[in-house]
């Protein structure tokens, strides 16, 4: 495979300018802090293609709903993650011409997102439409330990002319989404000002109220001396911009530095935002650019010590996996159970910027072995604070008796998806959110949600299940019917396996928790009984279901079937498909794909996964290579399990093959796809494929059991994980294994199926 970027352990390095990669760039060399977060937009003005992209997170909009055909039962808004105030404009004018790298000559343009310290760094040589040539360099970054801070640097050099420079920083909340459903902008004005050296925006949404106050702060230097140039103040309607007229000689320095912050109202009364943001970007100022870099640099490097993975002898991977884990740091931080992870990050519009089943089923598995507990317990309050709303979803389409459907896509518990085939349909998703508590404690042991909070959600998703299977006399069992699978390319099936899977074990696990809380927690278990108006009755009836399940399956084969008729397809297999038809999705018209047997993502596999330990070696072994076969893994979520699953049976080419689409699909755009946003979501299951896949980390009866394994183009491999308590460095080669306990609390390990209790700061040492 051909990489677009430079290979770099550290760093995502781009050289030469290409203006049709420009929007695949954006996004790669994306930034953020969980706060906020921007694409890789330039500075000053470029009319060349581009996506423009400021977020911060959790102020959305929630925009009339826009469909062909409307169903009933529709959403009536998609909530969309703001495109807000662009923060990080400066517009230079050289003697009059407007820097613009889509009309002028450059040379030596080198983009680098270094990874290691936290900040974007561009440099380029342009030569204007009347021969003025120029160096610029810039750098900035958004701060890691100052939610609300951005910094730039941005450095200009008159390469054969002395003259005018006109240096206009400037803020922008004229802003629309690309996505906008009525074409609307959704932010209004409510103040703002600008003085020489600073200004600000104060707007609010036009729906929900949400404020958002930007203030810039700025200087500039000659030749590292401070400088007071002329100023001439512009604004119109939510927008403010100062320009610096400065009169430069060849070869002189001159920089601006730009100190922004952006404060929202979910933080912060809104009678206090201007000076409080005011002050966040003084102080910022004030402390100066370099101050703040340090601090970045030192932030990252607290987080690459407790979630880096070294990758030795294939630098490939090694850039792969630093990229996604970069890109999981800089998206979610776990600190505010309000927000959520969206497929895209901030990368991009697409997907709204909403939570999907993606966090359940591939981010909790990240957080829980790099971050405290509280990070993923925040993130099962997300779903639990949510719950009144999943349960108004669900009486929406006619279910009863506190039966929640939690939504395929949503911002603040209510559904925004919709297209009938999905919002109504890919119900498996809410089997993903009971498993989400079932990862939670078996991975910490902590089992104080599940009388807290969780027992609530998973009695409101099984009364959903039990409503949904519909038993079927003729079969003499019980069936779901019409549904969508994890595999989006088949649409209104009988019977996905997937779905009949985890909706019995949601049940089975809601009993079991039932019977855990009985024991321990008897008392708040009555209590919850009481307020959930729970009978006996359903008990019985969750039994019978589970009892009485019908799951397809393909005896001569030896394997489970996605769904009823599965194999009526024609089988082809993708290998024998011409590349010319790939990707299928945005090649062939979507009733040729819902006739095919190819499979967009895991499915059967996804289940086989979740529920690896109920299957022997054959039997994963038989339903891999069948479904590996027909998979084109037209969803970032896929190649991850297939590459823990292939190394599970030993097929390590594979696992391998899968490992790097997983980890390069942004980076080498494997999908195709990459301009609207990277796929953040995927990204911890791109860890999930080193540590479950490579590492073989799972939890069983509180144990850590490892079985790692090195692809042959690795010397060495080594992570990290907390894991109750102690701080594990697990490093492995052909030979050996080590793991170093780095905290004081022992832990109880079988490795290689043999037990070993790992005291505190004790080094294990396993011949392989
Ligand atoms: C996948 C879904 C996923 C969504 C957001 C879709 O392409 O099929 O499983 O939830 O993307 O990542």
């Amino acid at each position: 495979m051909e990489h677009y970027y430079k290979l770099n352990e550290w760093n995502i390095i781009e050289q030469g300018f290409n203006s049709d990669k420009n929007e695949i760039s954006e996004s790669i060399f994306s930034l953020g802090n969980g706060y906020m977060g921007q694409r890789a937009n330039f500075e000053e003005e470029y009319s060349g293609t581009s996506l423009q992209g400021n977020y911060i997170a959790g102020v959305y909009y929630p925009d009339k709903t826009r469909v062909g055909w409307w169903k009933n039962g529709y959403p009536e808004y998609f909530a969309k993650v703001l495109n807000s105030t662009n923060w990080i404009g400066i517009d230079i004018k050289i003697n009059d011409i407007t820097l613009d790298l889509a009309k002028c000559t450059v040379k030596e343009f080198e983009r680098v997102l270094n990874m290691k310290k936290g900040y974007l760094q561009r440099s380029f040589k342009a030569t204007l439409s009347n021969g003025n040539e120029i160096e610029v360099t810039s750098k900035r970054f958004i701060s890691m330990i100052r939610g609300e801070i951005g910094v730039i640097k941005y450095a200009i050099k008159p390469l054969n002319f002395s003259g005018k420079l006109e240096i206009t920083p400037y803020l922008d909340g004229d802003v629309m989404n690309s996505d906008s459903n009525y074409d609307e902008k959704f932010w209004d004005e409510i103040s703002k000002e600008v003085n020489p050296y600073a200004g600000y925006l104060l707007l609010k949404t036009k729906k929900l109220d949400f404020h958002i106050c930007t203030y810039m702060n700025y200087e500039i230097t000659v030749n590292d001396k401070i400088i007071k140039p002329v100023i001439a103040l512009n604004q119109s309607e939510k927008y403010v911009a100062s320009t610096a007229l400065i009169y430069c000689n060849e070869n002189d320095e001159v920089i601006i530095y730009k100190y922004v912050a952006n404060t929202s109202s979910r933080y912060y009364d809104i009678s206090k935002l201007v000076r409080i943001t005011k002050e966040l970007s003084s102080k910022a100022k004030k402390d100066g650019f370099e101050m703040l870099l340090k601090e970045q640099a030192d932030a990252w490097k607290e987080k690459w010590k407790e979630s880096d993975i070294v990758i030795e002898g294939d630098i490939s991977a090694q850039q792969g996996i630093r990229f996604n884990i970069f890109q999981l740091n800089q998206t979610y931080t776990g600190e505010d159970h309000r927000l959520n992870i969206g497929p895209k990050g901030f990368t991009g519009e697409k997907y709204g910027g909403s939570t999907y089943w993606d966090t359940e089923a591939y981010c909790i598995p990240f957080y829980l072995s790099t971050s405290e507990e509280k990070v993923s317990k925040n993130l099962l309050l997300y779903r639990y604070k949510q719950l009144d709303k999943a349960i108004e979803n669900a009486t929406k389409l006619g279910f009863t008796n506190g039966a929640a459907l939690y939504p395929m896509v949503t911002m603040n518990g209510e559904e925004c998806h919709n297209e009938w085939e999905i919002t109504f349909e890919e119900i498996h998703r809410n089997g993903a959110i009971a498993y989400a508590t079932y990862n939670y404690v078996n991975y910490t042991g902590d089992k104080s949600c599940l009388g807290e909070f969780s027992f609530e959600v998973l009695a409101a998703i099984s009364r959903f299940w039990a409503q949904r299977a519909t038993f079927s006399k003729s079969r003499n069992k019980y069936v779901i019917l019409g549904v969508t699978g994890p595999n989006e390319y088949e649409n209104n099936v009988n019977n996905n396996w997937y779905t009949n899977r985890i909706a019995c074990w949601t049940l089975t696990y809601t009993l079991e928790v039932i019977n855990y809380l009985n024991q321990n927690e008897p008392e708040r278990l009555s209590e919850l009984n009481k307020k959930l108006n729970f009978k006996d009755d359903e008990i019985i009836t969750w039994k019978n279901i589970i009892e009485n399940m019908y799951y397809p399956c393909n005896e001569e084969l030896g394997i489970f079937l996605q769904q009823d008729g599965y194999m009526d397809k024609e089988q082809i297999l993708v290998k024998d498909l011409d590349k010319k038809n790939l990707p299928i999705n945005q090649k062939w018209s979507w009733d040729r794909i819902l006739r095919s047997c190819f499979i967009k993502q895991a499915d059967v596999l996804q289940g086989i996964y979740l529920f690896e330990q109920d299957y022997n070696t054959d039997t994963i072994k038989r339903n891999f290579d069948f479904y590996e076969q027909r998979t084109v893994h037209e969803s970032s979520l896929s190649p991850c399990i297939h590459t823990i699953l292939a190394a599970k049976i030993g097929n390590y080419d594979k696992a391998y093959e899968m490992y790097l689409r997983t980890s390069r699909l942004d980076l080498d755009n494997y999908n195709n796809d990459t301009k609207d946003g990277c796929h953040s979501t995927s990204m911890a299951g791109t860890w999930m494929a080193v540590v479950h896949g490579f590492g073989g980390l799972r939890v069983i009866d509180n144990k850590l059991v490892l079985n790692p394994i090195i692809p042959d183009h690795w010397k060495s491999c080594s992570f990290k994980i907390i894991f109750r308590g102690a701080l594990l460095n697990i490093k492995f080669n052909a030979d050996f294994l080590q793991i170093q306990n780095e905290k004081d609390v022992a832990v109880d390990l079988s490795v290689y199926k043999k037990d070993y209790r790992l005291n505190g700061n004790d080094l294990l040492e396993v011949k392989i």
